[in-house]
């Protein structure tokens, strides 16, 4: 197996120190070569660092603040607040955001028929292709990375500030780790495949 699936973990300590240019090129050329669906290539990356980076999360944060009191967008994952709030605390930390837009779709709030749905599932693991690359590509130059969806408890504000209307997937969060997690659960594979 390939040495970076066994030795990546969701990192949420990041040290200050920038990430070259030519890094971030490399995992982004990285997640262009991922497969997808009909060859649609439906992503687009945003590279945030310094101070559009702070803005970026405090939008997410204020974003966040006002879905606590208005329970908006998902009112039924308002338990998950305090998680988005700690992901908010690792984006500031992280000193490179990449915002990962799906250029084929727009607002998962609104409702969408049968058929499109089914495109937008494949749009939607198309992208997640090209993230996985992006974050093994990233483990492979000795960097953490957080895949990060709790953009959703902010999307609206989010999307304003980046100033698209594509959809909003997903931010990944890249630096040099300041922690060393083990390996979280798996359930065995003997639990989760039949041979027929
Ligand atoms: C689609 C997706 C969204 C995620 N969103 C978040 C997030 O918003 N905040 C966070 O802290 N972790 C997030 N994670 C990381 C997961 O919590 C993590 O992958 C999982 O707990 C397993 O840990 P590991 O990545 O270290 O193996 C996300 C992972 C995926 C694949």
């Amino acid at each position: 197996m390939i040495k970076e699936i066994e030795n990546r973990r969701s990192i949420r300590k990041y040290k200050r120190h920038e990430i070259s240019k030519e890094i971030i090129e490399d995992i982004i050329y990285s997640a262009t070569l991922a497969p997808s669906a009909k060859n649609r290539q439906p992503w687009k990356f945003i590279v945030y660092q310094g101070e559009e980076k702070s803005k970026l999360v405090d939008v997410m944060h204020q974003g966040i603040k006002s879905e606590k009191i208005t329970h908006k967008l998902m009112p039924e994952w308002a338990f998950a607040i305090p998680d988005a709030e700690n992901t908010v605390r690792v984006m500031e930390e992280a000193p490179c955001l990449i915002a990962v837009l799906n250029t084929n779709q727009k607002t998962p709030f609104d409702s969408i028929e049968d058929e499109k749905r089914i495109v937008e599932i494949c749009d939607s693991l198309s992208i997640g292709a090209a993230i996985e690359n992006m974050i093994l590509t990233a483990t492979s130059y000795g960097l953490g990375t957080l895949w990060i969806a709790n953009t959703c408890f902010a999307y609206n504000e989010l999307i304003d500030f980046i100033e698209t209307d594509s959809q909003l997937t997903g931010i990944v969060a890249i630096g040099f780790a300041n922690e060393a997690p083990a390996k979280r659960p798996r359930k065995p594979v003997a639990d989760i495949v039949e041979y027929r």
